[in-house]
């Protein structure tokens, strides 16, 4: 690749540089004001597409992204072009946070400007706050004030990222209401402070649905979005894929350079998949573990077996590192996932355990679950 990143998570804008660098340099089709790329770029950034792009008459691969319902991408980038925000939810996992990224990264050219929802979100936060040595040195001026994420998004006509929203307390939640509708920001300290967005500004917020109930946003918020729910993967192949190219890319990000053992990914995805949706690939029915059993959680573990494996036995990934890191995600929450975890190798694994292969292998290694 000859690019040598000093950061432990690149954002989108240059993990994928030369993507977006060589679509920007392709005659745009129709577009928005202020974007940066054309929707149908857009779309085929976060879902791949057969022509690659040129940059300085070398090819470019434009890869798939993300994994799941095209449609439904389609429609989210088509949100952003219009009034309303684009509201991203679902379980844990699923891809919501790397999806905005994505989705700032193409139309705005940085994912960065983002609001990170907690329990303490304030409204300084998410609009502009002063710099208060000046501010009492000289009063309210423009120079005291000190933007925040949704004030740069207005100020530069570009997208706003808000993660987490239903974490935030009401009030913080209710101050992006007027700016929704109305597209001004008023600045009562300033005399007839009014920033009118430019055009390109939008909100894309995410909202993880195991939280809801926490603060369940306002009907006059909800109205002000899109909501788009993004589903577990739900296609064994699929998920392997996501696991094999992401931890492909972790791993080397890591300095680790090793194969990933296809058929060590195939085994866990089947493990997860299982797991989560309480259905052998049989058609058995099975308990479930209360833990999350999200894609993401399954590149976790393939990234940490390997690199226990690597760093340990100098080798590649293990099925005893995998089985062992595997508790570490699924028994964290309590007793009773672990009991599920145990009683889905004495069946499931049990039974594929007779012919000879991996999944004999995998069977040996229930002994570290107890
Ligand atoms: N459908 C998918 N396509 C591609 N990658 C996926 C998909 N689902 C999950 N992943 C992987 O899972 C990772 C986790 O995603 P991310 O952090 O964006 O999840 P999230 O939905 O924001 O989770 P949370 O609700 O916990 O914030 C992604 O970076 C990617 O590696
Ligand atoms: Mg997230």
């Amino acid at each position: 690749m000859g690019m040598s990143i000093e950061m432990i998570k690149p954002p989108a804008e240059i993990l994928y540089e030369r993507e977006l660098r060589a679509l920007r340099e392709e005659p745009q089709g129709l577009r928005p004001a202020s974007w940066l790329l054309s929707p149908v770029q857009v779309r085929d950034f976060i879902i791949g597409r057969e022509q690659p792009a040129l940059l300085d008459g070398e090819q470019v691969e434009i890869t798939r992204k993300f994994y799941g319902n095209d449609i439904q991408i389609e429609r989210a980038v088509v949100t952003l072009a219009g009034n309303r925000g684009l509201m991203l939810v679902g379980d844990p996992g699923t891809a919501k946070t790397m999806l905005s990224e994505l989705l700032s990264a193409a139309i705005s050219g940085t994912s960065t400007n983002t609001i990170q929802g907690t329990a303490g979100t304030t409204e300084d936060m998410i609009k502009y706050s002063w710099n208060y040595a000046m501010l009492l040195d000289k009063g309210p001026s423009e120079q005291a004030l000190v933007p925040a994420p949704l004030y740069n998004g207005m100020k530069k006509g570009i997208l706003t990222r808000f993660e987490e929203i239903t974490r935030c307390p009401a009030e913080a939640q209710d101050s992006l209401i007027s700016i929704l509708s109305d597209k001004v920001l008023s600045i009562p300290e300033l005399d007839g402070g009014v920033l009118f967005a430019k055009p390109g500004f939008n909100v894309i917020a995410t909202a993880n649905v195991r939280d809801k109930g926490v603060n369940e946003m306002s009907s006059a918020l909800k109205r002000r979005f899109n909501f788009e729910t993004i589903r577990p993967v739900d296609n064994l192949k699929m998920e392997a894929r996501i696991i094999e190219s992401q931890a492909r890319s972790l791993l080397i990000h890591s300095g680790i350079e090793i194969e990933i053992d296809t058929d060590v990914v195939e085994l866990l995805a089947t493990t997860f998949m299982e797991l989560r949706t309480g259905m052998t690939r049989e058609g058995y029915k099975i308990d479930s573990p209360q833990a999350v059993m999200s894609t993401a959680e399954a590149v976790s573990v393939y990234v940490q077996s390997a690199m226990t494996s690597y760093y340990y036995e100098n080798k590649g990934v293990s099925l005893d590192r995998l089985v062992q890191n595997m508790l570490g995600t699924i028994a964290k929450e309590n007793d009773k996932d672990l009991a599920v975890l145990r009683t889905y190798f004495s069946k499931v694994v049990k039974d594929r355990a007779q012919e000879d292969g991996i999944w004999k292998e995998y069977y040996r290694e229930k002994k570290w679950i107890n």
